[in-house]
């Protein structure tokens, strides 16, 4: 898959601000893909397309979340922040015929994480939730420590995260719980 073309396509349909977010989750994303050893082609395709549904319209999410993803969202089709991510994937199979199921499993759970997630996976997601404009408290902590312990720091970034859903009052999805559980116990 080539890369330029990849990026001319989000262009198309992302605005100004998205586009720009999903470069500097690219940028990051393969400078943590460099420093873990991850198949870059992987990382990079997968941070490009990461947010390719963030902008659809909030019926469509939820129309092609019941139609392509029943089981998986059905507790969840009122958070169109975790639905984008399971359509992302959707079009990154039809439109674009990924059949790699690390790139794809890297788009669908980049909101969430998930439990014994690769390599390419936990890139993608921790490149989403630090890219240099994002700012929240301790993320220059989670940036520090993603450079010497990958897993370290998803578990302050999901902690960090998980406290400010509960304070709130958000859905807090099962699969951010199980992430948390299991890096918890690698630790
Ligand atoms: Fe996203
Ligand atoms: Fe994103």
């Amino acid at each position: 898959m080539d890369i330029d073309f990849l990026k001319n396509e989000i262009k198309d349909i992302l605005s100004k601000k998205r586009y720009e977010h999903s470069i500097r989750v690219l940028e990051t994303a393969i400078s943590l893909g460099k420093i873990y050893k991850a198949d870059l082609n992987k990382v990079a395709i997968a941070s490009l397309l990461h947010d390719y549904a963030k902008e659809f319209k909030r019926d469509d999410l939820i129309n092609l979340s019941k139609e392509h993803f029943y089981d998986e969202t059905k507790d969840y089709l009122s958070n169109a922040e975790i639905l984008h991510s399971y359509i992302g994937t959707y079009f990154a199979k039809e439109k674009f015929n990924i059949t790699d199921s690390e790139i794809l499993n890297a788009i669908k759970y980049h909101t969430t994480g998930r439990r014994d997630m690769s390599v390419v996976e936990k890139i993608v997601y921790l490149a989403d939730a630090i890219e240099p404009k994002r700012d929240y408290p301790y993320v220059e902590k989670i940036r520090d420590l993603s450079l010497i312990n990958l897993d370290k720091a998803i578990l302050l970034e999901v902690n960090k995260k998980i406290e400010y859903l509960l304070k709130e009052n958000h859905v807090i999805h099962v699969n951010s719980v199980e992430m948390r559980n299991w890096l918890l116990n690698l630790s």
